[in-house]
């Protein structure tokens, strides 16, 4: 028996130092990405400009921290100078390390991008062969974070062994700078990179590009439904469902340190409906993705800010134990639209958080993929099948159930912030950091996730709907393509617990 318990120990152990030893993302890494509106548009103006509304808009204080810089930022390579990548100076006439410096005044950090290939996905200059190089650029310049694509890389995969060698080349590449920068790797999932991406990786992407759709199937992302996950061919083009499918397998692989990435955010982008954008934003931080805005920040719409500024869900992906909730069930539904059959899902997970009493609280995700509302339900014996089930002490417990958008920020207050920033929609002007409301929001700067969940702070941990009682049943009204999320917090079990308090 000792010696069974000695070995689960050691493999515990294993399992932690196998992730990457650079220090960063021990939660998920959040910030903003030009990719998703942008494309290849990118300038210093655009950087500047959204670094300042991050701030001005509170989402800094949200916890939202990289500003990166996405492809076509670059112009040859220059053979005076060890080959190094070159520098756009139409769309960056000051070079980088004066966009890294504004970006980092404002209490920000900075990323940019390449691809492991001979090319960028834009056919820019690739780093495949000028690894080192190519970092030293980067640290030199204070960049903080690299997003590796996987484009043209000359057949360098289609094993696990080619993919890790390609990608480790740079992992080392940027230790050897002595700078820390957060290594975000981006090969669509190709080569199972959840198997290796952990040891030389902050993040790994595990599909093919998202798309600002939400059950779309397009032949451009194969591999779609519920079953798919054993993917050759990632693609592009995938929407939501496809990607909340592909995750569900690989769920586990998610670690402080090291992070399953679902593709940035659509939020705000228009092609979803808001029930859609919340669905997308509530299981990317269930998921423990990180999470990285891909809107146009000058033009975001109240209700936009009003998701990507709920703080009780940020603090679900922000948990500092960082372990991802799995899917506990799926079912097809009857019925049929234009893209097939519908279904309906339910996802729970483990939090740190003890903020109810002796167990730990759960996040509980309801999502429904009909075409229709529908009320959904979750049986407690379903959310605790990994303690045990029905026989589970947590089935057997009362839970208070939480609402994590219940409180989330009405479309005037929004409104407000968006008005009160005098940089909106000018990205030459002064920016205005007053928030209005600031007080009724929480900072995570001032105070961190972390300590705010240990502390039980309400704006953390969602408003009280109901109390569902031991071996019962959480139900909820859930919209066509929306999502219920709760977090579950344990009724304290009474006089022995308050024995046990004094
Ligand atoms: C080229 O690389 C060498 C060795 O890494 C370094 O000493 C030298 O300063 C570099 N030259 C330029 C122009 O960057
Ligand atoms: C480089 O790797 C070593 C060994 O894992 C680690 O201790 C160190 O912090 C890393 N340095 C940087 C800058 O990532
Ligand atoms: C988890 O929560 C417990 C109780 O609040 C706390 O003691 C512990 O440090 C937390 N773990 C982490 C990793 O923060
Ligand atoms: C799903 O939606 C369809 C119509 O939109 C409806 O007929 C059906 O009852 C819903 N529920 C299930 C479980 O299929
Ligand atoms: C959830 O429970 C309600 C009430 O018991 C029932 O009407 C409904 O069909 C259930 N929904 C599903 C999807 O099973
Ligand atoms: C939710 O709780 C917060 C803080 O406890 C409170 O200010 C707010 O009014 C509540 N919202 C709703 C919709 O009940
Ligand atoms: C900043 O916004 C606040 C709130 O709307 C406003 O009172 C203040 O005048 C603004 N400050 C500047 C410098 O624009
Ligand atoms: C943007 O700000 C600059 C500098 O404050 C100002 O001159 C310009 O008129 C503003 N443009 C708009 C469209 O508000
Ligand atoms: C958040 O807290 C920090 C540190 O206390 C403070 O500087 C900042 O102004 C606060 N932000 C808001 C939006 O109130
Ligand atoms: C579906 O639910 C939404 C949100 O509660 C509501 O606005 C809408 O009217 C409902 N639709 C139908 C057909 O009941």
């Amino acid at each position: 028996m000792a010696s069974v318990v000695g070995i689960t120990a050691i493999a515990l152990l294993a399992q932690h130092v196998q992730a990457v030893n650079n220090g960063l993302a021990r939660t998920p890494q959040m910030g903003w990405d030009n990719w998703n509106s942008f494309g290849c548009d990118v300038s210093e103006d655009l950087l500047q400009g959204t670094a300042r509304l991050i701030v001005d808009y509170g989402l800094k204080d949200l916890g939202y921290e990289y500003v990166v810089l996405d492809d076509c930022w670059s112009n040859g390579r220059d053979a005076s100078a060890n080959n190094s990548l070159i520098v756009d100076t139409e769309k960056f006439p000051r070079g980088m390390a004066a966009v890294a410096d504004d970006i980092h005044e404002l209490g920000l950090k900075f990323g940019m991008y390449s691809s492991a290939g001979v090319y960028t996905c834009g056919r820019f200059a690739g780093s495949l062969g000028y690894e080192e190089v190519d970092a030293n650029s980067w640290a030199e310049w204070g960049v903080d974070y690299l997003k590796y694509d996987n484009c043209y890389n000359s057949g360098e995969a289609g094993t696990q062994k080619l993919s890790h060698d390609r990608y480790n080349t740079m992992a080392k590449a940027l230790n050897a700078t002595g700078r820390p920068i957060l290594y975000s790797l981006c090969n669509w999932g190709e080569d199972y990179p959840w198997n290796w991406g952990p040891t030389i990786a902050n993040s790994w992407r595990i599909t093919g590009d998202v798309t600002d759709f939400y059950d779309r199937p397009d032949p451009r992302c194969p591999c779609d439904g519920p079953d798919a996950w054993d993917c050759s061919l990632p693609g592009f083009h995938c929407s939501l469902l496809n990607i909340i499918n592909k995750a569900s397998f690989v769920v586990s692989k998610a670690e402080p340190g090291g992070w399953n990435d679902l593709d940035m955010l659509e939020v705000g982008n228009g092609g979803m409906s808001d029930a859609e954008y919340k669905t997308q934003f509530s299981v990317w931080a269930a998921v423990k993705s990180p999470l990285i805005m891909g809107n146009d920040l000058r033009i975001v719409k109240p209700q936009d800010l009003a998701i990507l500024s709920n703080a009780a869900v940020i603090a679900v992906n922000q948990d500092p134990l960082g372990s991802s909730a799995a899917r506990r069930w799926y079912y097809e539904t009857d019925d049929v639209d234009q893209y097939g059959k519908g279904s309906i899902q339910m996802w729970a997970g483990s939090l740190n958080s003890t903020t109810g009493g002796e167990y730990s609280d759960m996040v509980v995700l309801l999502i429904n993929g009909n075409n229709s509302n529908m009320t959904m339900n979750a049986t407690l014996v379903e959310v605790f099948a990994d303690s045990g089930g029905a026989i589970s002490d947590q089935a057997k417990i009362a839970w208070e159930v939480r609402d994590l958008w219940a409180n989330r920020m009405s479309n005037e207050e929004a409104q407000a912030i968006i008005d009160a920033s005098s940089a909106s929609g000018n990205y030459t002007s002064g920016f205005n950091a007053t928030r209005v409301g600031g007080e009724n929001r929480y900072n995570a700067t001032a105070k961190s996730y972390s300590e705010g969940l240990s502390d039980a702070d309400e704006l953390l941990l969602g408003n009280v709907t109901t109390t569902v009682q031991p071996m019962g049943t959480i139900t909820a009204e859930v919209e066509r393509h929306g999502i219920a999320m709760f977090r579950l917090r344990a009724v304290p079990t009474g006089s022995l617990r308050k024995r046990t308090e004094l």
